[in-house]
């Protein structure tokens, strides 16, 4: 994947208030949630959220679920996802980089992953290889990633690199499972530019903004034929 420029990538994490400003406005009406709680059972789940931010996801997976863990490598943006989710007794967050992770063999039976996997994509055998260990038999992958061909991608000027991505999902082994249409809400436009401070020269038409995302999914079966394909060719 060299092809892929790692400049792309966007917002300055350590700026955890600036990025949490920009995360509210995300997907305004909720359509991802409502997608996933109709379509996919949560309930006395065990998840594992990986990249969780400042929690766009993680109340919502809280609440489907009966346990969950939260990962994410950025010390101001957990915190800030800590203090959002104070209550919630089902939920334990762990700092760290997921390519550090240990859990439990077979504990987990979904693996969450918010528009972050794609920003571990230096890592992705590694990472495989300890979902592989972490996942339970039937156990599921899911990815909320941006599907492209909109107006988000199009400022942010995403477009090729989100073509590219998927097909590199596809590769792996994800189905594309579904395209929801989001609405991104600004306040006013310094809430986008705070967020992605190298974005400064982007047009943004108007403060609401058109935003399609993609769900894919990868079901346990499919990452450990995967993996043992891989072993086979590297033996
Ligand atoms: C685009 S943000 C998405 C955050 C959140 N899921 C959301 O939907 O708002 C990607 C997140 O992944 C985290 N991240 C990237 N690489 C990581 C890694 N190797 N280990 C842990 N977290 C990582 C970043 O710190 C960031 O919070």
């Amino acid at each position: 994947m060299s092809e892929i420029n790692n400049d792309l990538w966007l917002f300055d994490y350590n700026q955890g208030a600036a990025y949490e400003a920009f995360s509210k406005c995300q997907d305004v009406f909720r359509v991802i949630e409502t997608h996933l709680q109709n379509n996919f059972d949560f309930k006395e789940k065990v998840i594992l959220e990986i990249g969780a931010g400042s929690g766009k996801f993680t109340p919502f997976l809280a609440k489907q679920c009966s346990k969950l863990y939260v990962v994410e490598r950025s010390a101001s943006l957990m915190q800030i996802n800590r203090d959002k989710n104070i209550h919630a007794i089902n939920t334990e967050f762990i700092l760290s980089d997921v390519k550090d992770l240990a859990m439990k063999p077979n504990s987990i039976d979904v693996i969450f992953a918010g528009w972050s996997l794609t920003s571990m994509r230096e890592y992705f055998g590694i990472i495989l290889e300890s979902f592989r260990k972490f996942l339970r038999k039937d156990g599921i992958i899911l990815l909320v990633e941006n599907a492209g061909n909109d107006e988000f991608c199009k400022i942010m000027n995403l477009e090729e690199f989100t073509s590219i991505m998927k097909n590199v999902y596809v590769d792996m082994g994800f189905t594309q499972r579904k395209v929801v249409s989001t609405t991104i809400k600004l306040p006013c436009k310094n809430v986008f530019y705070d967020a992605f401070p190298n974005k400064k020269e982007a047009m943004l038409p108007s403060l609401e903004i058109q935003h399609k995302v993609l769900i894919l999914e990868m079901q346990s079966s499919v990452l450990f034929q995967k993996i043992t394909c891989n072993h086979k060719e590297e033996g």
